[in-house]
């Protein structure tokens, strides 16, 4: 049996379909209820749904042998897995965002709202910058709006968001996109079904346009 973590959401139905696609289908998976585990025991397979920001938490201690996780969540939490392929959607950018007039005059420590307090100091360590780090769980533009941040570190993916909230991008920090992941010791021990997988996946990447 191999155990598939599926991020929960718009996200995961989309990864799903690419699965179902590429012959690990799981009809079950479809009925509307609050089940959180779904087999297919002809294929030997298992899914099931998890928070978006906890699958490389199964992936790493072997709980799930494979899943799909946002390349962001890689790069704030630095599981130690391995990243397989990338399966092009889930696609949205990293960003720095501000008040239309914000300027960084470099002057002062600059505040910094996000989640992603890693990625952000990271990226700001680079350019040398001192940066005080607020670390938020959501709604993130809120924080420059009320005076609590200069600037936020967020995903953009339609830009919506950031519209609405009359800000805007000041600099896109990385691309993001959703990643086929394998824990280290699966990846060994069940390497034919997981090398499969990762063929059809790779089938399946090549159809999207
Ligand atoms: C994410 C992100 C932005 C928004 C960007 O938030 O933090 O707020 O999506 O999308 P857009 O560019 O298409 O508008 P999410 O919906 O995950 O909620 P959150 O506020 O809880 O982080």
């Amino acid at each position: 049996m191999l155990n598939i973590a599926l991020p929960k959401g718009r996200l995961g139905e989309k990864v799903y379909t690419m699965f179902e696609n590429a012959g690990y289908d799981c009809p079950s998976i479809k009925e509307t209820n609050r089940k959180l585990i779904f087999e297919n025991e002809k294929k030997e397979i298992r899914f099931f749904w998890v928070k978006p920001s906890d699958v490389s938490i199964y992936v790493e201690r072997g709980a799930a042998d494979i899943g799909v996780a946002g390349k962001d969540i890689l790069l704030e939490n630095k599981p130690n897995i391995y990243e397989l392929l990338d399966l092009n959607i889930g696609r949205c950018r990293m960003c720095v965002a501000a008040k239309k007039d914000f300027r960084d005059e470099y002057i002062k420590v600059l505040k910094v709202a996000t989640k992603f307090t890693n990625i952000t100091a990271d990226y700001y360590s680079k350019l040398g910058r001192d940066i005080d780090i607020i670390k938020l769980n959501g709604s993130i533009e809120l924080a420059p709006i009320l005076g609590l941040s200069d600037v936020i570190v967020d995903i953009v993916e339609t830009g919506s968001t950031l519209k609405e909230n009359d800000l805007e991008v000041k600099t896109t920090i990385l691309p993001i996109s959703a990643r086929l992941i394998a824990n280290k010791a699966a990846f060994k021990f069940k390497s034919d079904e997981i090398e499969k997988i990762i063929r059809a996946m790779k089938v399946q990447v090549e159809n999207i346009d």
